[in-house]
C-alpha cells in the first residue's frame, strides 16, 4: 500500500463510516386532531418522543395548557402551578422548544401531573424525533421515570394553538397513535436488533434487562401463534485492503467478511471482536435451529442463560459454555454448528450475510442505525425500551379484536371498569360482566365464562346458556361446577387446591371460576397457573441514541487502527444530516468538511 493511500484511506473510510452510520433515519408519527375552538378544526402530524411511553393503538382527549412564564418548561412547575382548571379533561401541555432538553421539559410536565407534553418547534423545519439526552446528564434519572407521552409539533401548529389560548379559549385536542402502529392482521412481527456482546457497560445492561424482563411476555405471545418475533444482530466488515491486517484478523470471521468491534477497545486484551461475531452467529443459528422444530421462542431461554452463565464479566464468554447452554436446552448442537458453519473459510456465511442485507431499510422501516432497536410490523419502535411499553406497542399491532389476552391484562389495564362497569352489561347476580379492560380502552363485548360464549351487544345484554343444549342426552356441569348435571355448584377452586397455588398469591372464588392475584409486581398467567414477574422499572435510561453513540465511538476507537468498519452496501451512499452532524461533532473530532455536506432531506433526531 503506497504512503498516500495508507493515510487517505483511513479518512475516507471514517467519513463513510459515518455517513452510512445514519443511513434513513424514520420520524414515527402520531396524529393530533383539534376538536375545540371550531375554527381551529383540523389534523396534523406529531413525532412520538423516543422516551416515555407513547400510548400506542390508543388516543387521548384533553385540554391544552400553554404556561405564559417559563414556556420553554425547563424549570419545575411544583411551587406556584399556574394551572387551574374546571375542565373534566385530562390536561396536556404545551411547551416551547429551546433552552434544555426534551426530556427535561417532559418530566417537568408530568410532575406538575399532565398527561401529557407537546413541544412547539422553535424553527420552521420538517417535524423530528425528540431523542433522550445522552447520559451523564441526566443525575436525576428522570429520563427512566417518564411515563407519559410526548410529541414535537411544528411550528405553525404550535403558533395557532397558543393564539388560541391567548384568546381566553378552551382548546381540546386529540392525540392519536391508533395508526402510529400498523394492524393489518392477526400477528404481530416484530424483530430485536441486538447484540451479545455483555461489556459495554450500561447499554449493554439495559439490554438484557430488557430481554429478560420480557421473555415471559415474548414466549407466551410466541407459543400462542401471536407474534413471529425474529432476532437480529449487526455485523460490519473490513475493507477490502485490511483483510490481512492484525487487526481485522482478530475482529473478523470469515476473512473480514464479518466483524465486530473489540468489547474491551483493546487489541491486545479481553475478548476479541471475532468472539463476538462467533456468538452472534450462534444465537442466529440457535433461533435458526429452534424454529425448525417449532420451538423458535427457545432463543429468549438461550440469549438469557447465556448471560448468566457465560458472561464476559466472569471470563466465561466462550464455545464451550456457549455449548453447555444449548445442550441443556436441549437444542440440536449438530445443527447449530452446521448452522454456524466454519470460522476460518473464505466464503460467505449464508446467515450472517442475509443478516448484512436486512440491515438496510426496506420500505417503512429505515436503516437500522440504532442498537438495539425494535422494529413491530415494520415500523420502528419509539419510546422506552421497556416490558410495559413494548408490550403494549406489540398489542397496537393486533388487528382490532384479535389481540390476545396477555394484551387485556399485564399492567395494561385502564380500570375503566371499576367505574360503574365502565357502562357495559353486567349480570349482578353472578357477578358476570362484559366490560373488559385493554389497552384501548375499555371494551363491552358479551364475555365467555367457562366455555360458554355470551351473546348480546355487550352493552344492555347478553345471554348465555350455562348449561349447554347437549345436556338434553349426557349430562354433565360445565367447568367450574359439578354436580350431577342437572344441579350443577360452583366449585371452590381456592378452597379446592385446584389453582393459584403460587407462592403469594391470593385466590378468591368467583362464580364458575377464580380469581388469582400473584404478589406484587407479578402477573398472574391463567393457563400455566403460574406468576411471572412484571417489569418493575429500569434504573437506567435506556436511550437508543446514547447507546448507538457508544458503539459508535467505540467503532471509532477501533477505526483509527482499521479504518473503520462500514455498513454492507453503504459504501458510495452518502446520506448525511448536517444536524445530526452538529450533535456527533461533540462526540468525535470531525473536521469541518464533513459538517458541509448537504443533507439529503431525512428525518432526525435531536436532544433538545
Ligand atoms: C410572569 O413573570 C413576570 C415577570 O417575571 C411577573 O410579573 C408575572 O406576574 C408573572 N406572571 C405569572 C402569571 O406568574
Ligand atoms: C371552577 O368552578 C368553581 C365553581 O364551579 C368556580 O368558583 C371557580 O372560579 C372555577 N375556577 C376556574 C379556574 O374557572
Ligand atoms: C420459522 O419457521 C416457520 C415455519 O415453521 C417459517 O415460516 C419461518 O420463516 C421461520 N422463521 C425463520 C426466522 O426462520
Ligand atoms: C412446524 O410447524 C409447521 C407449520 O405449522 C409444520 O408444517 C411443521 O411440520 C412443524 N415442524 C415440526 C418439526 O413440528
Ligand atoms: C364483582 O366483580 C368485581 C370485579 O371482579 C369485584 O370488584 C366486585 O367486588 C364483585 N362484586 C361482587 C358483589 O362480588
Amino acid at each position: 500500500m503506497g504512503i498516500l493511500e495508507g493515510l487517505v484511506a483511513p479518512l475516507l473510510l471514517l467519513n463513510l463510516l459515518i455517513s452510512s452510520v445514519y443511513g434513513r433515519f424514520v420520524v414515527e408519527k402520531s396524529s393530533i386532531s383539534v376538536i375545540s375552538p371550531e375554527d381551529l378544526r383540523s389534523k396534523h402530524d406529531s413525532a412520538i418522543g423516543n422516551f416515555g411511553i407513547p400510548d400506542y393503538g390508543g388516543s387521548m382527549i384533553g385540554s391544552v395548557f400553554y404556561p405564559e412564564n417559563g414556556s420553554t418548561g425547563c424549570h419545575s412547575f411544583d411551587d406556584n402551578n399556574p394551572f387551574k382548571s374546571n375542565s373534566s379533561h385530562p390536561r396536556i401541555l404545551l411547551l416551547d422548544r429551546g433552552e434544555c432538553y426534551f426530556a427535561l421539559k417532559v418530566w417537568n410536565g408530568e410532575q406538575a401531573k399532565f398527561a401529557a407534553v407537546l413541544v412547539a418547534d422553535n424553527i420552521d423545519e420538517p417535524l423530528i424525533t425528540m431523542d433522550s439526552p445522552k447520559e451523564n446528564i441526566d443525575l436525576e434519572g428522570y429520563i427512566e421515570k417518564i411515563r407519559i407521552p410526548s410529541a414535537l409539533v411544528d411550528q405553525s401548529f404550535g403558533e395557532s394553538l397558543k393564539k388560541a389560548l391567548q384568546k381566553g379559549e378552551e382548546v381540546v385536542i386529540k392525540l392519536d397513535w391508533t395508526e402510529s402502529m400498523p394492524h393489518p392482521d392477526e400477528r404481530v412481527e416484530y424483530e430485536l436488533w441486538t447484540n451479545s456482546n455483555d461489556e459495554c457497560g450500561i447499554r449493554c445492561d439495559e439490554q438484557m434487562n430488557f430481554i429478560k424482563n420480557f421473555k415471559g411476555n415474548a414466549q407466551i405471545l410466541e407459543k400462542g401463534g401471536y407474534t413471529q418475533f425474529i432476532p437480529h444482530y449487526i455485523t460490519w466488515y473490513c475493507p477490502e485492503a485490511f483483510i490481512l491486517s492484525k487487526q481485522c484478523k482478530s475482529q473478523c470471521i470469515n476473512y473480514g467478511r464479518y466483524c465486530a468491534p473489540d468489547p474491551e477497545q483493546d487489541f491486545g486484551e479481553g475478548y476479541e471482536g471475532k468472539d463476538v461475531v462467533v456468538e452472534n452467529l450462534r444465537q442466529l443459528c440457535v433461533h435458526r435451529v429452534a424454529n425448525e422444530s417449532n420451538r423458535s421462542w427457545v432463543w429468549w431461554d438461550f440469549v438469557t442463560d447465556f448471560h448468566i452463565r457465560c458472561s464476559m464479566n466472569e471470563k466465561k464468554y466462550s464455545k464451550e459454555c456457549a455449548e453447555e447452554v444449548v445442550k441443556s436446552l436441549d437444542l440440536p448442537i449438530e445443527k447449530i454448528k452446521k448452522c454456524m458453519g466454519d470460522p476460518e473459510a473464505d466464503l460467505e456465511n449464508q446467515v450472517l450475510k442475509t443478516e448484512q442485507e436486512l440491515q438496510v431499510g426496506r420500505g417503512s422501516r429505515g436503516d437500522v442505525t440504532i442498537l438495539p432497536t425494535l422494529v413491530i410490523n415494520n415500523v420502528q419502535y419509539r419510546g422506552k425500551l421497556e416490558r410495559v411499553s413494548v408490550l403494549k406497542a406489540i398489542c397496537a399491532g393486533f388487528k382490532e379484536t384479535t389481540d390476545p389476552s396477555i394484551c387485556l391484562n399485564g399492567g395494561l389495564e385502564t380500570n375503566e371498569c371499576l367505574e360503574r362497569n365502565g357502562g357495559c352489561w353486567l349480570d349482578s347476580r353472578s357477578n358476570i360482566s362484559a366490560c373488559k379492560d385493554t389497552f384501548r380502552g375499555r371494551v363491552c363485548e358479551c364475555p365467555v365464562v367457562n366455555g360458554v360464549q355470551y351473546r348480546g351487544d355487550g352493552y344492555t345484554s347478553c345471554e348465555g346458556t350455562p348449561f349447554p343444549e347437549s345436556a338434553l342426552t349426557g349430562c354433565h356441569c360445565p367447568r367450574g361446577f359439578h354436580g350431577d348435571g342437572h344441579k350443577c355448584e360452583d366449585i371452590n377452586e381456592c378452597k379446592e387446591h385446584l389453582a393459584c397455588q403460587c407462592d403469594g398469591c391470593t385466590c378468591r372464588n368467583t362464580w364458575g371460576g377464580y380469581d388469582c392475584k400473584c404478589k406484587r409486581d407479578h402477573l398472574y398467567i391463567m393457563e400455566q397457573d403460574t406468576c411471572i414477574g412484571k417489569a418493575a422499572h429500569f434504573s437506567e435510561n435506556t436511550s437508543k441514541f446514547g447507546w448507538f453513540l457508544t458503539f459508535l465511538v467505540l467503532a471509532g476507537v477501533v477505526g483509527a487502527g482499521i479504518a473503520g468498519y462500514i455498513f454492507y452496501k453503504y459504501r458510495f451512499r452518502s446520506y448525511m444530516d448536517s444536524e445530526i452532524m452538529a450533535i456527533m461533532s461533540q462526540y468525535m473530532p470531525l473536521d469541518n468538511e464533513h459538517n458541509e455536506v448537504q443533507p439529503l432531506r431525512q428525518g432526525s433526531s435531536k436532544q433538545e
